[in-house]
């Protein structure tokens, strides 16, 4: 489809319950989503403890073309910058993460700024009197991003100035941030053990559908289960420590009763969660020495409080999951219309004991690395829809689950742990930025 046929299309391209294959084939719609969507929201871009001091750094994309650099200021302010020199346009860093000493300088003509993207310095500045060229006029800086803000260490920009402010747009899913934090004994978590990236040869909708899409765990992953259960059958009884790591990988295995009592949360702006009272996560152990930092903490109910709030993923959309029981987040990154990157980034509890790291780099590794039992499995399925999208035979995928059951709350929408809700939820975001069309 070229653009005009797009735009007097878009329209039908997504109904209440079901979705046109087009939204993950056609190149000029994934143009408009990047325009649109990734243009729009508010993107995650990193986590502060990233850059904990006066120079540090961190680079990424914000959609499939933009690079950004995050940057810890000399008054210990974050900004988030387009990574573009202001000069001829060169891309000022290529690393991921580092550290500037004085200013960044960018490698062409050497033209150097501040912390915070700031002109600094000009080379043989002499030639430029008499032509109009002003050094202090902010169009020579770095360009802050439209718009940045962190919640709870959490870093997000957005390409528009017209989005609503983070807090808003987060809205009840805020929750899932509060509640990763407030399992660290000190109430702070920072990023540690490094980043799992991880290349997916399929359209970047299809992970985020599958985050709480409750009816497939036990297909798609049933391999993985049944072999973890022969792996746990051949253990001796002192064997605890490779029993308690086979047993990670048991939870995909749970019933649909299961994960139906779960029930999902959609919000405006495409967030949902699956969980909230109960989790395939709600039986993850507490270890003793844990438990004690959080009574001593938060008291024994707020500690409970904690503990009870079992959500298994959380979809920020488009760009962040987060597991809160778990430590870990995801983040995604489009490519092209069929391709994007997911990195999966784990978190310390500050406050508690190392065996709590080393347990979720275990879980990221064993789930989410590409050489994890697990993520592959959903890749697999990822490159059939792919694949089988492409053939002509029907022009719809359904989501008609539950339909009509979904219950509309004040701020939320809530509904069985196994219905399509989460991605009715995700359309409706998809048709608000994509047509304008309001949220809730
Ligand atoms: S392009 Fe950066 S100094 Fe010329
Ligand atoms: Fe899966």
């Amino acid at each position: 489809m070229n653009t005009p046929a797009i735009e007097a299309s878009l329209d039908q391209l997504v109904e209440a319950t079901r979705v046109n294959r087009q939204v993950y084939l056609d190149p000029d719609i994934f143009d408009l989503e990047m325009e649109r969507i990734w243009g729009k929201a508010w993107i995650f871009i990193g986590h502060e403890s990233q850059i904990p001091l006066s120079g540090d750094y961190f680079t990424t994309n914000i959609d499939h073309k933009t690079p950004v650099l995050m940057v810890r200021g000399k008054d210990h302010k974050i900004h988030v910058l387009h990574n573009r020199c202001a000069h001829k346009g060169a891309k000022i860093v290529t690393a991921r993460s580092g550290k500037i000493a004085g200013a960044f300088r960018c490698p062409y003509h050497g033209w150097t700024f501040k912390h915070n993207g700031n002109l600094l310095k000009i080379p043989n500045e002499s030639g430029y009197e008499n032509t109009g060229f002003d050094l202090n006029d902010s169009c020579n800086n770095l360009q802050p991003l439209a718009q940045f803000d962190s919640y709870r260490g959490f870093v997000f920009a957005s390409l528009s100035d017209q989005t609503p402010d983070l807090k808003t747009w987060l809205g009840g899913a805020i929750d899932c941030f509060d509640n990763l934090c407030d399992r660290a004994p000190e109430g702070e978590v920072e990023v540690a053990g490094g980043v799992l990236r991880y290349e997916h040869d399929c359209n970047w909708k299809f992970i985020i559908e599958n985050l709480n899409d409750t009816m497939h765990p036990m297909i798609v992953h049933q391999s993985v289960v049944q072999s973890a259960e022969a792996y746990i059958s051949t253990l001796d009884a002192d064997a605890a420590k490779q029993k308690q790591e086979a047993e990670i990988l048991l939870p995909f295995g749970a019933s649909y009763e299961n994960f139906e009592d779960s029930g999902i949360t959609g919000f405006p702006y495409g967030h949902h969660y699956d969980g909230g009272k109960t989790s395939i996560h709600a039986n993850y152990s507490v270890m003793p020495e844990y438990h004690k930092a959080m009574i001593d903490r938060y008291g024994e109910q707020r500690t409970q409080g904690i503990y009870a709030f079992n959500t298994h993923n959380t979809l920020l959309y488009p760009s962040l999951t987060i597991k809160c029981a778990i430590q870990n987040i995801r983040v995604i990154r489009p490519v092209a219309v069929n391709k994007f990157i997911v990195e999966t980034w784990s978190f310390r509890l500050k406050g508690a004991p190392d065996e709590m790291l080393q347990r979720t780099l275990l879980y990221s590794r064993l789930i989410n690395s590409s050489a994890s039992m697990v993520g592959p499995d959903d890749l697999e399925v990822y490159r059939r829809l792919q694949e089988g999208l492409a053939s002509n035979s029907s022009q719809w995928v359904e989501m008609h689950r539950q339909f009509g059951r979904d219950q509309q709350l004040e701020d939320r929408v809530t509904g069985g742990g196994t219905s399509d809700l989460d991605v009715r939820t995700q359309y409706k975001a998809w048709r608000h930025y994509m047509l304008g069309e309001a949220m809730l």
